[in-house]
């Protein structure tokens, strides 16, 4: 597979989106095709899917179960065919995701999120392993501290079942996300986001300047 895989992760009101859409111009201007998508959704049931985890009252079980479901077939239809074709795919949030709000955020079970992981990344259609786990090749964690991430959020728009959440919970998601970094520390580059954008962005870029992705 020729393409590159990127994630962005963070809790809501870290600021990725700014980034996002600046390094898929970034790599147009150097003549890379660029196929931007997000998480929960990105296709058409996928989509559907977010809207009822975002929106319908359930248990932490059920969500992950949907979320799971709905990078299936993201990645089925989309991610995947777009790496083949050695596109660049930037990605707002990805199974880092379901385990920072749902094992962190929620309490489910992290073992139970790894199984879902190996099903959903690293089997084929009849659920036979395959010879390796779809990852990214980075994610991006634009890391915020979850009081300084409410003042940003407040008032912004409608919150949805995430963004209402307190500030326990997001101190939760952030544990989540520390322990994925710790267990994934070539894949994971931290952001620190606590900065002005300009900042943070000069942090982006240099991160994909080190591996050689961008040119200066
Ligand atoms: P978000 O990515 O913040 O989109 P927007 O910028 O439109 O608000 O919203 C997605 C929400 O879904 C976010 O609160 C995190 C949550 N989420 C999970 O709980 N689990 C997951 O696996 C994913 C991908 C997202």
């Amino acid at each position: 597979m020729n393409g590159l895989f990127i994630s962005f992760e963070g809790i809501d009101g870290a600021g990725k989106s700014t980034h996002i859409d600046a390094l898929r111009q970034a790599f147009a201007a150097q003549g890379r095709q660029v196929t931007l998508t997000r998480e929960p959704g990105g296709t058409p049931l996928a989509e559907r899917l977010r809207e009822l985890v975002l929106h319908h009252t359930m248990d932490g079980l059920t969500e992950s179960l949907l979320v799971f479901a709905a990078r299936r077939d993201h990645l089925q239809q989309l991610v995947l065919p777009a790496l083949q074709r050695g596109e660049v795919v930037l990605c707002d949030r990805f199974a880092d995701a379901s385990f920072a709000y749902q094992g962190g955020g929620r309490g489910v079970q992290w073992q139970l999120l790894q199984t879902l992981e190996a099903w959903v990344q690293g089997a084929d259609a009849h659920g036979l392993p395959l010879p390796s786990l779809l990852q990214p090749q980075l994610t991006l964690w634009f890391d915020l501290p979850p009081a300084v991430a409410a003042t940003r959020l407040a008032g912004a728009r409608l919150p949805d079942r995430f963004e209402s959440q307190p500030l326990a919970f997001f101190e939760h998601v952030s544990a989540g996300y520390a322990r994925r970094q710790q267990e994934n520390p070539q894949r994971f580059a931290r952001i620190q986001a606590d900065q002005s954008a300009a900042a943070v962005w000069a942090s982006v870029v240099q991160v994909l300047q080190q591996r050689g992705w961008l040119h200066p």
